[in-house]
């Protein structure tokens, strides 16, 4: 229990209210105002939640003035450096990284769970060949929780631990076939002789009329993508899932909430749409007048990939992204591809310009991203489908972490300005 309170006094009462603040042990402290409202009849107000911190979490922390992120303690730096995806997952589902044995029985797990049922597959033909991935996504990942009525007791760790596998293995399969459908390629099926993120690959780019040979290093760079895109703290998808999680609704429903959030392009959108922006200006000369329309207040155009809610110096995992696709580029032969050249200009023009530095807009991780995912044959709408497939195992853990809690539902309140008490005409 706190042993230090905020006192705050109504100026037209005489008497002040003490409120105990909670200390985690990193960050800002808080001040509990959980019982505020029920005891003084009045609440806080914080749309979008800027100061507000929405739930006790023990996963992913991130100082946004020192661009520190770290998962369950560790330095995103020296975890994308020297650790695998499935092991990262493994630490943010459990709390600790794997010993050998421990990877290779959750490794195991997830090539067990790794398949589509044939019946899932039957969803994509109704979807138009144009729909957005992303779409389709929503669609298929809501529809499993009908595909898995032996594991419905959602409150046992056994069905909590299968959905969470369930869910991080399926969402490759998932997402490549959202791609191939769209192509008109046959859907593939995953192929245990590789690991999660060549496997993804292979699903995605591989043809059935030929073997399919994996690039180690860009099966590599696919594994730091999704690393360091696997979680973020309190992002809106994350506290999107949770929100639905503490209804009790079905994890896929939930983690279904969670890839229509994502979507949008203040969000996970944005690697897309920073590609769109990037072929937009098209050339380096063309960069002061985007930056002149980022800076007009009346014109509605962002400058996609920068900007933060919680950074305030430069995303950590935007430096990292930065070089990979730098050898990546240098690897595929593409060390002059021209977005990049747009987009090294436009981070130096922005960087030096006093708009985005008064305001602390550092390029964050999605600034990048897209292209290096276009240099591997990713096309553009694929982007946000990739964040998603990384993202899984935050909202899964995020899930399971507040499955563990005496969890009630999240219900906000709201400061209301609509019409008092009226009546209708009676005449
Ligand atoms: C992700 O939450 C997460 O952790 C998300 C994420 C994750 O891993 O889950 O990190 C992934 O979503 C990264 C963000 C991707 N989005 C974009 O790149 C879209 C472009 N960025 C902006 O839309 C914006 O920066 C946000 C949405 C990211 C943050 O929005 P905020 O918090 O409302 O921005 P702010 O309050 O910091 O803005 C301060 C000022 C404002 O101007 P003033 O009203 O003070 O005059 O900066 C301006 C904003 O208008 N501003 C920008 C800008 N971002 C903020 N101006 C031009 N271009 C931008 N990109």
């Amino acid at each position: 229990m706190s042993n230090t309170f905020a006192t705050f006094e109504f100026t037209d009462e005489q008497h002040s209210h003490a409120l105990p603040i909670l200390k985690g042990t990193l960050g800002p402290s808080a001040i509990d105002v959980r019982n505020m409202y029920s005891n003084q009849d009045i609440m806080t107000y914080d749309p979008g939640f800027r100061s507000t911190a929405s739930c006790q979490s023990g996963i992913t922390y991130i100082d946004g003035e020192k661009g520190v992120l770290l998962y369950r303690g560790y330095p995103i730096e020296e975890l994308a450096e020297r650790y695998s995806f499935t092991q990262i997952a493994h630490l943010l589902t459990s709390g600790e990284l794997p010993d050998s044995q421990q990877l290779a029985v959750f490794e195991k797990e997830l090539r067990r769970y790794n398949l589509l049922h044939d019946q899932v597959l039957s969803f994509y033909k109704g979807f138009r060949r144009d729909a957005h991935p992303m779409a389709v996504m929503v669609g298929v990942v809501g529809a499993l929780s009908a595909f898995y009525q032996d594991a419905q007791d959602y409150n046992s760790p056994d069905d909590q631990h299968r959905a969470a596998i369930r869910l991080i293995a399926k969402m490759p399969a998932i997402a490549a076939a959202s791609y191939t459908y769209s192509i008109g390629r046959p859907i593939r099926h995953p192929d245990n002789s590789l690991n999660f993120a060549s496997n993804f690959l292979q699903m995605m780019f591989g043809r059935p009329s030929e073997p399919y040979h994996v690039d180690p290093l860009l099966a590599k760079a696919m594994d730091q993508i999704l690393t360091l895109h696997a979680d973020h703290e309190q992002n809106a998808s994350t506290s999107t899932v949770r929100m639905a999680a503490s209804s009790g609704a079905n994890p896929f429903a939930c983690i279904a909430a969670g890839i229509a959030t994502l979507w949008g392009p203040a969000h996970g959108g944005a690697n897309e749409a920073v590609l769109n922006m990037l072929e937009n200006i098209g050339a380096p000369e063309n960069i002061p007048a985007a930056i002149a329309r980022a800076k007009d207040k009346k014109d509605p155009f962002r400058l996609m990939g920068f900007g933060h809610r919680v950074y305030r110096n430069y995303d950590p995992r935007s430096a990292l992204i930065r070089e990979t696709t730098k050898q990546v580029l240098a690897h595929l032969g593409m060390e002059n591809d021209p977005l990049m050249a747009t987009a090294l200009e436009l981070e130096r023009i922005a960087l030096s310009d006093e708009y985005f530095i008064s305001k602390k807009l550092y390029p964050n991780v999605d600034f990048y991203s897209g292209i290096l995912l276009r240099a591997m044959g990713f096309p553009s709408r694929m982007f946000t489908a990739v964040f998603a497939v990384a993202r899984t195992v935050g909202w899964v853990s995020h899930w399971l972490e507040l499955k563990q809690e005496a969890h009630g539902i999240d219900r906000p309140r709201q400061l209301y300005t609509g019409p008092t008490l009226r009546h209708v005409d009676k005449r």
